[in-house]
């Protein structure tokens, strides 16, 4: 993993485009109060997100994980990275913004799996399934060594550029994340993450990312890549996703009603359930 410099950072002043190949301003406030530029960190981030990688079983579980409301009539697809909720629309009707509120799970060493060390990645974003060349996205990352120790991390990434930490904004087990991801175009967008609790908000203005087709909104728990390939899956408590919802260029407001709902794996690895239009959970077993 590479490590940025403060000094670098500074004298970079607002614009970084070191890491990716797309541009970016990144502005951050406590409370409403800017905080200033030198103490806003940035480093490179490994693992990073993939697009949905649907090849791994070819069937549904056979038995659907339990819904709490007596309300699943979603659609139910297998994946080996993603687990959560898609919705999708149409280039006649592409969506503008995605929202959602997130609580950063405890992450844990899952039993079974020896190798070290684990994550999971809760975000927000834009495309990666039926649109596979480009996402816009932020969330956390938790990361369990081999001793059972928890990092937690924010970041956003357009991807197939690299993901940026945001390395200055703590992320603790049990916090509350305001993800918004809002573009202007195929190729222009802001990325705002909120810890909700301390009122603290990082904003990253980019431009010049890899096109969107705005047709898949996600609200996703992933097990996230290197450049190894997947890596091991962390254990990690229930992630509820609140207040979900996307626009779209229509001015249509689109929910989790009729959203694919992604599981990993057919024994429960990871599950997912809609509680209700705006609101979805993810677990673990
Ligand atoms: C998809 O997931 C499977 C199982 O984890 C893995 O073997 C395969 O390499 C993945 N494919 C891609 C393109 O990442
Ligand atoms: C595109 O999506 C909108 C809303 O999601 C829907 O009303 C419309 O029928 C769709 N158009 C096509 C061509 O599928
Ligand atoms: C986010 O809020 C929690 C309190 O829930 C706090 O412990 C944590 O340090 C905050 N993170 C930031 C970046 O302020
Ligand atoms: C999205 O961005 C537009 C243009 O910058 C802005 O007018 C609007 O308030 C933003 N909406 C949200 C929810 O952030």
């Amino acid at each position: 993993m590479k490590h940025f410099q403060a000094a670098l950072l500074s004298a970079l002043a607002l614009t970084q485009a070191v890491l990716a190949e797309f541009s970016y301003t990144i502005e951050a406030t406590h409370n409403g109060v800017p905080i200033p530029q030198d103490q806003i960190k940035l480093e490179a981030h490994e693992p990073t997100t993939d697009i949905l990688n649907r090849t791994w079983a070819p069937s549904p579980p056979s038995s659907k994980p339990p819904s709490r409301t007596g309300k699943r009539s979603n659609p139910v697809s297998i994946s080996a990275n993603w687990c959560g909720a898609v919705k999708h629309t149409n280039s006649s009707n592409q969506i503008k913004i995605v929202h959602g509120y997130f609580q950063h799970p405890t992450c844990s060493l899952r039993s079974g799996v020896t190798s070290y060390p684990q994550y999971a990645a809760p975000w927000v974003g834009i495309d990666g399934d039926t649109w596979t060349s480009a996402i816009l996205q932020s969330g956390t990352v938790c990361t369990v060594s081999s001793a059972g120790a928890v990092s937690n991390s924010a970041w956003f990434q357009w991807f197939p550029s690299a993901a940026v930490t945001i390395s200055s904004m703590p992320v603790n087990a049990g916090d509350w994340f305001e993800v918004t991801v809002n573009t202007t175009s195929n190729t222009a967008g802001k990325v705002t993450i909120t810890n909700v609790s301390q009122g603290v908000t990082y904003t990253a203005t980019l431009t010049g990312g890899a096109t969107l087709g705005r047709l898949d909104a996600d609200w996703v728990l992933e097990d996230p890549v290197s450049s190894s390939g997947q890596v091991p899956f962390a254990s990690f408590t229930e992630t509820w996703f609140e207040s979900a919802y996307a626009t779209t260029t229509s001015g249509a407001s689109l929910g989790i009603d009729g959203a694919t709902m992604y599981q990993i794996g057919s024994s429960g690895t990871c599950q997912s359930a809609e509680y209700d239009n705006a609101d979805l959970y993810v677990w673990s077993n």
